[in-house]
């Protein structure tokens, strides 16, 4: 998406990051997103802590996320002594006017998507470059299991039009396997569908496509922020 200056999408992020903030009060369970944008949204929680005494606890969808929020001294949780999240913010490389998602730019899809299924409600920060009116052109990430990836690679090219292609030789999430990036381009017509599709592929640990998970996205454009709410949404 090349209509932005990278000084443009920048700011764009730390709005959105920013903005989402304001649906987490004092004693709220909350899941806390990877990426660039959710950055911000973790540096404002340290903020809050630090100067407003916020009161809360995150559990992270990575380790990147888990150290930077320690080190704004946001507590965190396990699952053993969690069993519900209040809310989740996390970050989108896609999402469409369903606020369906592409995820797992970052890697962090399984961990994201175990955080979004257990939370009361999904916050999505993105800019406006995010948008899309059909996703697919950001490549699909999808997390396997290391046995067998290339037989894998090949059932997921039976049904993707475009390349499947490794993330890297030695690559590999915090769970310790692959990803493959499928480019189906921007024609994912029935997101719900090749959600299950490629989910039903022995050897396909998670799919980066979150179809009717997210509840609200902040998107931020060089005009302001807004709010887009999905009709059913919890938040
Ligand atoms: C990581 C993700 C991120 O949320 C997604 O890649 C967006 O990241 P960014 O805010 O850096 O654009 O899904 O797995």
């Amino acid at each position: 998406m090349g209509q932005f200056t990278s000084e443009e999408k920048e700011a764009m992020k730390a709005e959105a990051g920013i903005a989402a903030c304001a649906f987490v009060e004092n004693g709220m369970k909350i899941g806390i997103g990877t990426g660039s944008t959710v950055k911000y949204t973790i540096l404002e929680l340290g903020r809050r802590i630090r100067e407003e005494g916020l009161d809360v606890v995150g559990i992270p969808t990575s380790e990147a996320t888990e150290k930077l929020s320690i080190e704004q001294g946001i507590e965190m949780v396990d699952w053993s002594n969690c069993q519900y999240l209040d809310l989740v913010i996390d970050g989108a490389d896609e999402f469409d006017s369903d606020l369906h998602l592409i995820k797992g730019g970052g890697g962090a899809l399984l961990r994201e998507k175990i955080v979004a299924e257990s939370s009361g409600g999904m916050i999505v920060v993105a800019d406006a470059s995010k948008k899309v009116e059909i996703l697919g052109a950001f490549p699909l990430p999808i997390e396997v299991n290391p046995y067998g990836w290339e037989q894998t690679q090949r059932r997921i090219e039976a049904i993707c039009e475009g390349e499947v292609v490794r993330r890297g030789p030695d690559y590999v999430t915090d769970n310790g396997n692959p990803i493959l990036d499928a480019h189906f381009g921007p024609n994912i017509a029935d997101p719900v569908q090749l959600e299950a599709d490629l989910r039903s592929i022995s050897g396909v640990v998670e799919v980066g496509l979150f179809t009717d998970t997210a509840d609200v996205v902040v998107l931020a454009a060089p005009g302001g922020c807004e709010l887009i709410r999905k009709p059913t949404a919890r938040l």
